[in-house]
Formats: structure tokens, sequence, C-alpha cells
């Protein structure tokens, strides 16, 4: 067999290091030779790569961000797809490639496979939001970052009487909104996939106020559209061509203190929830995703994603990995919704 070729790509999350150890460890462990490629397609596009053994990737397991770097370029926006990657893949004999990413990293590897290069995709994004897999690793992490700071924000809300919005990542999904809001038992929550009424945001704000309880915490997904009359002046997009979002909670918060004089503020979490150490459940998630991608690669397994299925690691199809983008169940979100107000 040759050489495989592993690269990160897209937005970083916490457990890619995880991911390129568990490939390294288990690549090493059946004779295969393992090259990094460097900042994700751009390395392929570029020949920046470097070689990995098992020394390589000692002590990188709880480290955040990726030891090969990541950028957003993609082959068929930057490039002419497997044409532009053809030289680096003949000059270093790599015969198949292990690529962890989100949706527009997916997507791109399965136009690959198309074109007929070997690919096996590694789901990675703290979104949660990629079909056929149980769950992304990061995404626990980003629900804990968010929780974290959704209790801390709940004390200070508390001393001044005040609303606060706190706005968390996911993109076009509600999954760390959801989870993070149940998680810190939020007094409302707004995700995309669920269309609200502002009104009635404020209808629940005001109850719990005039019970007594004169702060209210309100967990609001980037990815919601603004309220009528708070649209931002302009959206821009990211090297995928996906809107870059952000600041939709400043919205939010400019039509509930507008509707309610409550004193309100606003919390966007940002990057903070991508940064730093994965959890436990993170780590182990990643690891076992990557020993099973090298071992899909002994087994010529290609053109699939590493999933999780209950306890299963399993290969699915890339076509039904990129088939959709997977959002929060209306019986979950009905859960949160039982502790509004
Ligand atoms: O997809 C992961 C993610 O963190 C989204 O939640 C967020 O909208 C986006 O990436 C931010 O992208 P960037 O790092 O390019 O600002």
């Amino acid at each position: 067999m040759g050489v495989i070729g592993l690269l990160t790509a897209g937005g970083d999350c916490p457990g890619l290091n995880a991911v390129i150890r568990g490939v390294v460890g288990r690549a090493c462990q059946h004779g295969d030779e393992v090259l990094g490629i460097l900042n994700g397609w751009e390395g392929l596009i570029k020949d920046r790569t470097t070689p990995l053994d098992r020394d390589k990737v000692r002590g990188i397991l709880g480290r955040g961000g990726t030891i090969l770097g990541t950028s957003r370029m993609d082959p068929y926006v930057h490039g002419d797809g497997l044409a532009s990657l053809h030289g680096t893949l003949s000059r270093n004999g790599i015969d198949r490639i292990i690529v962890v990413g989100g949706d527009g990293t997916l997507r791109c590897a399965m136009q690959l496979a198309d074109e007929g290069l070997k690919v096996i995709g590694v789901p990675k994004t703290i979104d949660n939001d990629i079909s056929g897999t149980d769950i992304t690793f990061g995404f626990q992490t980003a629900v804990q970052i968010a929780t974290d700071a959704v209790d801390r924000l709940a004390t200070t809300a508390e001393a001044h009487n005040r609303v606060i919005v706190v706005e968390v990542m996911g993109r076009t999904k509600g999954w760390i909104a959801t989870h993070a809001g149940l998680a810190g038992g939020a007094d409302y929550i707004l995700i995309p996939e669920h269309e609200y009424d502002i009104d009635h945001v404020v209808d629940v704000l005001r109850r719990r106020h005039r019970s007594g309880h004169r702060y209210s915490i309100v967990v609001v997904a980037e990815g919601i559209d603004p309220p009528p009359g708070y649209e931002p002046a302009e959206v821009k997009k990211d090297a995928f061509g996906f809107d870059r979002l952000g600041g939709v909670g400043y919205g939010i918060a400019a039509a509930i203190e507008d509707r309610t004089r409550f004193e309100t503020r606003v919390s966007v979490l940002g990057h903070i929830q991508r940064g730093g150490t994965p959890v436990a459940s993170d780590r182990v998630l990643a690891s076992r995703m990557g020993v099973a991608a090298a071992d899909f690669s002994r087994d010529d397994l290609t053109n699939v994603m590493v999933a999780i299925r209950g306890t299963e690691i399993v290969p699915v199809p890339l076509s039904e990995a990129t088939s959709a983008i997977r959002g929060v169940p209306e019986d979950l979100y009905a859960t949160a919704q039982t502790f509004f107000g």
C-alpha cells in the first residue's frame, strides 16, 4: 500500500490532535506510513507536508488546536479539484487521504472521491451538525465551555437584575445552544430550527421578573434570524462561501430592552468555544475515530466517513454524511422549553 495523507481542514475543534494521534498510533501498528499535510487542503495544493510517526504524536492528546494546522482553503474554490493535488500526491506516493473536517470539508472530500481519489472522512465540528453520526467530537467540549459561561453569567445577571443574552456558535444549527441552555437552566433558548416570536420571548421574561426573579438568561444560537427591524447592515462570507455569523445576540438584546426596559447585556462567546483542551469524552471519541480511520485504510474501506451510532464505530458512505445538515430534533428542544421562564 502507498502512503496515507492525513489532513485537518476547516475550523478547528478540540480533539483534532487526539484523532491525529489515533490515526498515527494505529497506522504504525499496521506498518503503514502516514504523511501529515499542513494547513488543510492548502498543504495538499502547495506540497507542504511532514512525516508522522509514533514519537511525533506523543504528548498531544489533551492539546487544543491541531499540530497540522488548518485553513478554509478548498481545492474546488482555490484550484481545479483533484488536478491541483496531483503533483503533491504523486511526488509523495500518497494513494489515499484521511480527511478530518466538517460539512464543507467532507463535501469537498466527496467530490475528490468522485474524481477517483481514495478518501476516508472523520467528522469534526463543535456544531454537531454532520449527518450519519450520532455526535461529533469537539461538541461536548464546546457545550461544557458554554454551560460554564451561562453559570457564570447567571450570577452577575442576578446581582444586577439584568437580562443577559448569551450568543453561542453552531452555524445554522442550534445544538450548542440547546444543550448549553438546557444544562445551564436558560430562561429562553433561540435556535434556527425553531421559529421564534420576540414578543413571546418578552412575555416569558416579564412573567419571570413579575414572579420575583428579576434577572434572566437568554441563550441564542448565532444562526437565528434577527428580529424584524434589528437586521445587521452587512453579512460577510467565509472562504467556503458560508455566511460569517456572529452578533445576532445584539439584535435580540436590543429588541428585549426596547420592549421591556429591563437592563440587558450581551455576551458573544465566540472562538473560546473552540479553544483549549478537549473534555474526556471528546478525547475518547476522537481517539476511537482516529484508530478506526487507520483500520478502514488498512482494509481498503474508502469513500466512507467514520461515524458513531449508539456505542459502535461504523463506516457510513460519504454521500450519506453530506446529504443534509443535521438539526436539533423537536423533542429535544421541547424538553428545553419545559424550563423556560
Ligand atoms: O463550524 C465551526 C464554527 O466555529 C461555527 O460554529 C462558526 O460559525 C464558525 O466556525 C466560525 O468560523 P471562523 O473560525 O472562520 O470565524
